[in-house]
């Protein structure tokens, strides 16, 4: 079951959640201090002030025989000071806590942990029947067990990578991982790969609406002026191109330089319009950076944008400088439609995270493409096709693939976080593989099936298939791009999905700052003096 991280907020009833290993389940009466330090209700604070120093406790309670009707703590006393009246003339009646909770000593010292964290106590009359019979503290509770000190009151536990865990709403899109479905804003999104333009699309996730034929039109006009890198930007990529390491590396920091040279602000500092402009700067300017870094680096001149084409037929065009054949720009457009936006994925919570802060907008797409890079997220489709040619023919498939999920490899193109059935992306580009004709194909899904069956047999019920990037390789082999274009190309139009998040994030944002459980040595250790 997801976990609503906003649901908690503001709550009444927040409960707070906190680790007890099981071996060190115990109940107050174990910890709890007794005798108790207390003061009558006729004694003056400054009597009572005394004895907590004595004694050196934080707090005293107040008996009217045995039974607890009052706690006064040193918090009480400090600010009795800073009020004016003095402690000498001042009855513990009159400035005590009166009728305090209490607890039971046969609580678990986790349960009586919430009760302290919950209230903000510090210290807990624990009584038997009505008899006071001990004092419970917080730091008696922490030094008994490896709890979470209370941050916050409404503090929860994620799971590992937290799954299932709701951080955000959005208007954006969604992944219905069982029922192998996705969308953009309500349309299914290999719906409108078959139907739409890429632009129309991103103008439905930046406008909430699919574009009438003249918005369409202004639209691609709009965004197709935006193609051109800036003419700073152009003057340095050489040099970044020759910085060498992965394009994605290179496409980092020439975004940075975009976001710098357009003189890009904090969100925080400038109007909405202005940040939306900023992403359309941007998400025209990525394509374009791609294709001239990979000539760079290729010793080829960068091909100019044409605002006459198509979005999949400019960015072929910038790649060769050729007319591209009509089907082979179509399907790679289809691919990048696909791509632009899958739910909370990794490099989108990634630009949302950073755009909470208020940074700039090329700050957020940076770290979005950052986070792209990595082979668990948009770095395995030249992988899969790395596995491909190591797995050579189908005859080999089987041994290969046991040895490999056997050593505790994985096999890349395949599982996924939120999708337990067929990803219907890989459905439609398996579609496109076959509709373009591409050479792999038919070798690529004999791979599949042994695959889906070696897995199902040494990784039972876990629910693995061809995700995204398994024919995102095949198609994309096939059309003319490298593999080295294979994660960029990923991310030429993710990062469309990237802005309308990071718009969807500022429009409506709260700092996104979790807490992690610290789980080194106990604090505070002596600091040793320096050799
Ligand atoms: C996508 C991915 C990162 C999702 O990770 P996740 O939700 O954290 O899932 P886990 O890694 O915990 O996998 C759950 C189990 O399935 C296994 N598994 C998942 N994907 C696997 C794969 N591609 N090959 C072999 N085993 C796999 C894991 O080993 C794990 O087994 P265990 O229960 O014995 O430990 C993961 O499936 C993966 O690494 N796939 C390969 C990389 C890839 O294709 N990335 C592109 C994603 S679009």
């Amino acid at each position: 079951m997801p976990i609503a991280w906003r649901a908690f907020r503001g709550a009444a009833d927040r409960s707070t959640v906190m680790s007890v290993t099981p071996h060190t389940v115990r109940t107050v009466a174990e910890v709890m201090s007794s005798p108790v330090v207390v003061a009558l209700p006729d004694e003056t604070v400054a009597e009572a002030a005394t004895r907590m120093n004595d004694r050196t406790v934080g707090s005293v309670v107040v008996v009217d025989g045995t039974r607890p009707v009052g706690i006064l703590t040193e918090r009480d006393v400090v600010r009795l000071a800073a009020a004016g009246p003095s402690a000498e003339g001042t009855k513990v009646a009159e400035w005590m806590t009166p009728d305090p909770d209490c607890v039971e000593p046969g609580l678990s010292v986790q349960e009586a942990f919430v009760s302290l964290g919950t209230h903000g106590y510090r210290h807990i009359p624990v009584v038997e029947g009505s008899e006071l019979v001990g004092i419970v503290s917080l730091r008696d509770l922490m030094r008994v067990a490896a709890i979470q000190p209370v941050v916050h009151p409404g503090q929860i536990e994620a799971p590992p990578g937290l799954e299932g865990v709701i951080v955000a709403e959005t208007k954006v899109g969604d992944v219905r991982g069982l029922e192998g479905f996705y969308h953009y804003r309500e349309y299914s999104a290999v719906e409108l790969a078959g139907k739409r333009s890429l632009e129309d699309i991103w103008f439905l996730l930046f406008e909430g609406h699919l574009p009438t034929r003249a918005e369409s039109d202004a639209f691609a006009a709009e965004v197709r002026g935006l193609r051109q890198v800036p003419e700073a930007v152009r003057r340095l990529l050489p040099e970044v191109a020759r910085s060498g390491g992965p394009l994605m590396d290179r496409l980092r920091s020439a975004v940075s330089l975009v976001g710098h040279s357009q003189g890009f602000q904090p969100w925080l500092d400038i109007p909405p319009a202005e940040l939306r402009s900023n992403a359309l700067v941007v998400c025209a300017a990525v394509p374009t950076l791609i294709m001239a870094l990979h000539r760079l680096e290729q010793g080829q001149e960068p091909i100019d944008p044409d605002p006459e084409l198509g979005y999949g037929a400019n960015y072929m065009w910038m790649l060769t400088g050729e007319r591209p054949d009509e089907e082979r720009a179509r399907a790679v457009e289809q691919y990048q439609i696909l791509t632009i936006d899958h739910g909370f994925n990794a490099s989108t919570f990634t630009s949302r995270v950073i755009t909470s802060t208020g940074a700039d907008l090329a700050a957020a797409v940076t770290g979005g493409i950052a986070a792209l890079s990595g082979p668990l997220h948009g770095g395995a489709p030249a992988r899969a096709l790395d596995l491909l040619d190591a797995i050579g023919t189908p005859d080999n498939a089987r041994p290969y693939l046991v040895d490999a999920v056997t050593k505790g490899e994985k096999i890349m193109g395949f599982g996924h976080r939120v999708y337990k059935t067929d990803d219907p992306r890989s459905l439609f580009l398996r579609d496109v593989a076959e509709r373009i004709g591409a050479e792999k194909v038919d070798f690529a899904e004999q791979v599949e099936q042994t695959v889906v069956d070696v897995l199902a047999e040494l990784k039972p019920g876990r629910n693995l298939y061809a995700n995204v990037e398994f024919y995102a390789g095949v198609v994309m082999e096939h059309t003319g791009l490298p593999r080295d274009l294979f994660t960029p190309t990923f991310a030429s139009s993710r990062v469309i999905g990237w802005c309308a998040n990071i718009l969807e994030q500022a429009a409506d944002n709260r700092i996104i700052r979790p807490s992690a459980r610290y789980v080194g040595p106990p604090p505070p250790q002596p600091v040793p003096d320096p050799a």
